[in-house]
């Protein structure tokens, strides 16, 4: 390493957030502000280079590292799992996973098995391992809630936010599965040979979380 540290930073809704909290620790995020097709930005103020990826590959990147850090939110990370350090909980992003079924649906009236559709068969299949619950999981790319208008699933285990989508679609909570938010993750390895450089990054972060107004 040339000296400068490499964070991931999911694109789209935590990118945003992310951006506003490292200002808020004093980094200059201009480049990242006004990114282009640009995916790698070094920061102007600080020794760090920011790299824009989906969800899934900050993890990959983090865990292979060629990123010491990355932002992702925690869904993705009981989902995906792997092998690196969970340091922060950034509080933005924040949202929550649940079980939800057309409204008097009785999901849990019968003995049938069950099919519940997501994007999340990990988090599903562990949410009915801990019940004793055997179900079948069918795995949906996205906009979930279609499999039971469609009849194709009888509940979905989804994020749940405001809960306008479950709602426009006729869908219920019927369970809070677990929270959700974006966290820093720090590769092992970086942790120990570029100890006082992450720590000091943390510890920015953690004042820019306190800042917050
Ligand atoms: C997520 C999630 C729900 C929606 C929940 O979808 O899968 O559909 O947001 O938000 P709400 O409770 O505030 O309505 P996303 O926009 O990420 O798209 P996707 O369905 O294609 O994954």
């Amino acid at each position: 390493m040339s000296g400068r540290l490499r964070i991931a930073i999911t694109k789209g809704r935590l990118l945003e957030q992310s951006m506003a909290l490292f200002e808020r620790a004093g980094l200059d995020c201009a480049p990242v502000r006004d990114p282009g097709r640009r995916l790698v930005h070094s920061l102007p103020n600080y020794p760090l280079d920011a790299v824009l990826a989906k969800a899934p590959d900050v993890i990959t990147y983090v865990e292979h590292g060629v990123c010491d850090l990355g932002i992702v939110g925690k869904d993705t990370i009981l989902e995906k799992g792997g092998s690196f350090y969970e340091v922060l909980d950034l509080g933005f992003g924040r949202c929550r996973f649940a079980l939800a079924a057309p409204a008097g649906s009785g999901f849990f009236d019968t003995y049938k098995t069950r099919r519940v559709a997501s994007k999340y068969p990990e988090v599903t299949r562990r949410f009915f391992a801990g019940k004793g619950m055997d179900v079948d999981i069918i795995k949906i790319e996205g906009s979930v809630e279609l499999a039971p208008i469609l009849g194709l699933a009888d509940a979905i285990v989804d994020i749940v936010e405001t809960g306008a989508t479950l709602k426009a679609n006729g869908l219920i909570p019927i369970e809070d599965v677990a929270p959700v938010s974006a966290r820093l993750i720090v590769n092992t390895a970086s942790m120990k040979l570029y100890k006082d450089q992450i720590e000091d990054f943390i510890t920015r972060c953690q004042a820019g979380l306190e800042n917050e107004t």
